[in-house]
């Protein structure tokens, strides 16, 4: 398969559509990037790497971040899926409060920025230096060293945490959360503001693909039934209220954030990364939905 002609020509065409959105300004620092970038990276399991436009930028990668923290979860503390943190798509925007109330304080599931918040708070339990736990585990999947975090999003974000507050908030009044409230921000907006490019986050996303091995460095890091289950999230979940749609045009499980990038994974074959950061009114990159959506039209293979 020639990968690289075809994220090129996937690249082209979805760029001379000329497709608008909106860059994420509820963080105002967000809001400061050249919305026109668009990158697109797709590396196999073998690992041959293949990337157009701008792949190797970096940028925020927000909720992406919380596939990562999910995995550490599935490591080191499975019995809080359900218990804690349940998993069923909500069917409701990211930042939603709506069902926590008539769900005593239980997130939906763990994409949801309650259900995330709910993961931070486990880990800061689990680790002495939890941003420290977090920053090394998401190296030790990309196989990269250089993932910095960018003081400014992170301070942004700290700034601008009044509903992220009011979910924790909420939470810890059904004893769902243990640590305190600043902290649990402190260390959750941390990791939503590091930053990754296509090339890193498709070389990451590479062990949903291939049963929890990464070919870039030895390492075994997850079984393959954790796997399958982090995959389902991703596409029962992934998107938000608008994963069915995702399912529907895409049929990949895959994860978004609201700095516009998108990372996605065909079991057995491929992880995909693309990024450009103007967004629908779901909080997803306009240009990656497409992108996927035309790549696994042209290639005729998704989960189904
Ligand atoms: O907590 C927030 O709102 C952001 N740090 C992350 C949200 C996000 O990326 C939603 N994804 N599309």
């Amino acid at each position: 398969m020639d990968y690289q002609s075809l994220i090129e020509e996937v690249h082209h065409e979805v760029e001379v559509m000329g497709l608008r959105g909106q860059l994420a300004n509820y963080i105002p620092e967000l809001s400061l990037v050249d919305p026109n970038q668009f990158g697109i990276c797709l590396v196999d399991c073998k690992g041959n790497i293949y990337g157009t436009g701008d792949y190797q930028k970096s940028f925020s990668i927000q909720s992406i971040s919380k596939v990562f923290t999910l995995t550490m979860a599935f490591s080191v503390m499975k019995d809080i899926f359900r218990k804690r943190v349940n998993v069923e798509p909500s069917g409701n925007p990211f930042n939603s409060l709506v069902q926590l109330e008539q769900e005593d304080g239980i997130p939906r599931n763990p994409f949801i920025n309650a259900g995330a918040l709910v993961i931070t708070d486990a880990i800061i339990s689990q680790y002495p230096d939890p941003e420290k736990a977090i920053h090394n585990f998401i190296r030790s999947i990309a196989c990269e060293v250089q993932i910095p975090v960018n003081p400014l999003v992170h301070q942004s974000e700290l700034a601008h945490s009044s509903r992220n507050r009011a979910l924790a908030n909420f939470m810890k009044s059904f004893g769902n959360i243990d640590n305190s409230i600043d902290r649990i921000i402190e260390v959750y907006t941390y990791h939503c503001s590091l930053e990754m490019s296509c090339e890193q986050l498709a070389k990451a996303f590479l062990i949903y693909a291939n049963d929890g091995h990464s070919v870039f460095c030895e390492d075994h890091i997850l079984d393959g039934s954790s796997i399958k289950r982090i995959n389902a999230l991703m596409l029962t979940c992934g998107f938000y209220d608008e994963a069915g749609d995702f399912a529907y045009k895409v049929g990949l499980p895959g994860k978004s954030g609201v700095g516009g990038g998108v990372g996605a994974v065909l079991p057995g074959r491929f992880s995909i990364a693309v990024w450009s950061p103007e967004l629908n009114t779901k909080g997803n990159s306009v240009k990656g939905i497409k992108a996927l959506e035309i790549l696994t039209d042209k290639l005729g293979v998704s989960l189904f």
